[in-house]
Order: C-alpha cells, then structure tokens, then sequence
C-alpha cells in the first residue's frame, strides 16, 4: 500500500467510526428511493447503484451537521437530506455521461451504452424528481428552495460547458464559471444544508457553504488532473474522456499558458484533432505535463482555502474529519 492509500484507508475508517448509525440511515433511505414498482425502472435503479461511488457530498452534510452541534432529533432530517444530494449527484452523472458520451461509470457501463440515451434522458430525470420528491418530505421549504437553486445553478454550469465548447476559446475564466456551476454549487449546498439542519447561525452556514464551494473547486480540478493521469481501472470511468471531447480544462489551458506561441497553437491542433493518436501525443507532452502540475497546485491552493473557512468552529473531531476529505479531494486517485 502507498502512502496515500494508507492515509485513505484510514480517513475512511474513521469516518465509518464516527458516522456510523448516520451513514446506515443514508444508504437505506437512498436503497428505499432506488425502488420502483415498475420491473424496468428497478433494473435501472439496480445498475446506477450497484456501486456507491464515494458519497462526499453525504459526507460533507453529515460532518457540517456534527461541527453545527446537530441534535439528535434532528439526525433523521440530516440523513433523508443526505440522501436528496446523493441522488441529485447521480442524476447529474447518469445525464453527463450521454453529454460526453461516456462508456464507463463506477466500473459499470453507463446507462446510455446498457439500454439506450431514451432511459439515461428519462431516468435522469425521474432522480431529480424524486429527490425533490424526498425533500419535501423534511417539511422543509427553505431547505427545498435551497436545493432548487443548487440545481439550476449545476445544471446551469453544464450547459455553460457546452456554450464554451462551441466557442473554442475557453479563458480560465469560462472554466471557473462552468466549474462553479456543474461542481461547487452541490458541495456548497450540501455543507449548507447540514449546517442548517445542526443549528448554525447564517454567519456559520454560510461560513461552510463557502467551505463547501472552494472544496468542490478543488475536487474538480482534481478529477480534470485524474481524467489525464489516471487509468480506467482507478477511476471506474472512461480514462482522457475530457480529451475526447476536446475539453478546455484547467491543466490544459495551463500548458497553454504556459507554452510559447508555436507550442500553443501545436497544442491546439492535437486538442481538437480527431484523430486518438494526436490526443495521446498530447497526453504525453512535456508541456501537459507542467500544465497537470499547475492545476494541481491550484487545487491544493483551493483545498487550503477550504480549509481556512473551519476556522470559526470550535476543535473537534468532526472538523478534523472535513479537513481531512478536503486534503484527500486535493490528492485522490479516484
Ligand atoms: C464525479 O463526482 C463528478 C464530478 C463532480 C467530478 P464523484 O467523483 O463524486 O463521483 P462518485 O459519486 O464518487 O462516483
Ligand atoms: C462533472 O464533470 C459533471 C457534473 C458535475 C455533473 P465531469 O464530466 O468531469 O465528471 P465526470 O468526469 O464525468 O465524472
Ligand atoms: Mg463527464
Ligand atoms: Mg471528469
């Protein structure tokens, strides 16, 4: 085992130590809302989760609960929300892998590739509804106004993505407001959320919303690093599918930067060349290179300034435990 995956075996561990009862209530509530009297419907819900992915968003709502003080009369609330962010997320992925016309999802085969982009569309779908469905269920309307707008700021973001795509000419600005979008509105909302069902005054909720928000800024650039490092195999989804699509991400438009002007424009010409072997010369590239290390200092900057906003709430282990998801979003390996 390296280091790394020691350090994340550990993380985990204590995670599962302190988050115990409270995890159990999440992955029941969320084996509850997968079910469906329709026998199609169900086998789609049985394929999206048979594998969980890494729950941090959960995750993130349950320790924001616990650093807020989060009664426990309140624990139920917090997980059924748990849920509800959950299942937005999955509703994301199984309608961004149509987007990026993606064949791998948690070592699975994406909905697209198993039946057909009619079910992703519509299976989609039916997630958002029902965790809007579930929400409601808490009675209450601000929590749902605050997960409403979360939504359309993500779905916002993607199709942002898509706008800036067309245009080819992506500055880092374009990128953060896409990645602030599709990203960090989900992670902010969550930490939010669990603020607000723990307790925390406006100034604390907002305090690990923004938290939150630098947090899934750090994880995105990490998965745009992974997405051009990591293999299939690691991540459980298609490895350079940004690449394939022909994606202005954060460690390209560094390289970009960072390059002389013939290099850019030869950088350039193998990003949108449709041929795969131009895409894996660019892979391999000096010039990616030190536009992967780059990005990858901005999300441990990002991460770090995560971390500043837990400065306001008082030691404990729970405040160690999102410090600690915050340096493992910075250096992940899946
Ligand atoms: C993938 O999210 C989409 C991004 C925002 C990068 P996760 O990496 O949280 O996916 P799972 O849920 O663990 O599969
Ligand atoms: C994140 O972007 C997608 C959403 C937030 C919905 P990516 O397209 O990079 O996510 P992956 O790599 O497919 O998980
Ligand atoms: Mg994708
Ligand atoms: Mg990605």
């Amino acid at each position: 085992m390296t280091v790394i995956e020691t350090t994340r075996a550990r993380l985990k561990q204590r995670i599962v130590d302190v988050l115990a009862d409270d995890l159990a209530a999440v992955r029941e509530e969320l084996a509850r809302q997968f079910r469906s009297p329709s026998m199609f419907v169900q086998d789609v819900a049985e394929h999206v989760s048979r594998f969980q992915g890494k729950q941090i968003r959960p995750l993130l709502l349950l320790l924001s609960a616990r650093v807020s003080g989060i009664s426990q009369h309140e624990r139920r609330r917090a997980a059924v929300l748990a849920a509800v962010v959950e299942m937005i997320h999955a509703a994301t992925l199984v309608h961004d892998d149509v987007i990026d016309d993606s064949d791998l999802r948690r070592h699975v085969s994406t909905v697209h590739r198993r039946w057909n982009t009619e079910t992703s569309v519509l299976f989609g779908d039916y997630l958002f509804s029902r965790a809007f469905h579930l929400a409601a269920t808490t009675g209450d309307a601000e929590a749902c106004r605050l997960i409403g707008r979360a939504t359309n700021r993500t779905c916002e973001g993607e199709l942002n993505q898509i706008g800036a795509r067309l245009e080819q000419s992506v500055s880092e600005r374009d990128y953060f407001r896409v990645v602030q979008g599709k990203t960090a509105q989900l992670f902010a909302v969550s930490c939010r959320l669990g603020a607000r069902v723990g307790g925390a005054s406006e100034r604390l909720q907002s305090q690990l919303s923004l938290f939150g928000g630098r947090l899934g800024i750090a994880f995105q650039i990490a998965d745009d690093v992974l997405d051009l490092t990591e293999t299939a195999e690691s991540t459980g989804k298609d490895s350079a599918n940004d690449l394939a699509n022909h994606r202005m991400t954060l460690p390209i438009l560094r390289a970009l930067r960072l390059g002389g002007a013939e290099e850019r424009e030869r950088i350039r010409g193998l990003l949108f060349s449709a041929d795969a072997s131009d895409q894996r010369v660019l892979r391999e590239s000096g010039l990616l290179q030190r536009g992967l290390e780059s990005a990858q200092q901005s999300c441990e900057r990002f991460a770090e300034r995560a971390v500043r906003c837990l400065r306001q709430f008082p030691d404990s282990e729970e405040r160690r435990l999102l410090e600690l998801v915050a340096g493992y979003s910075a250096h992940r390996s899946e």
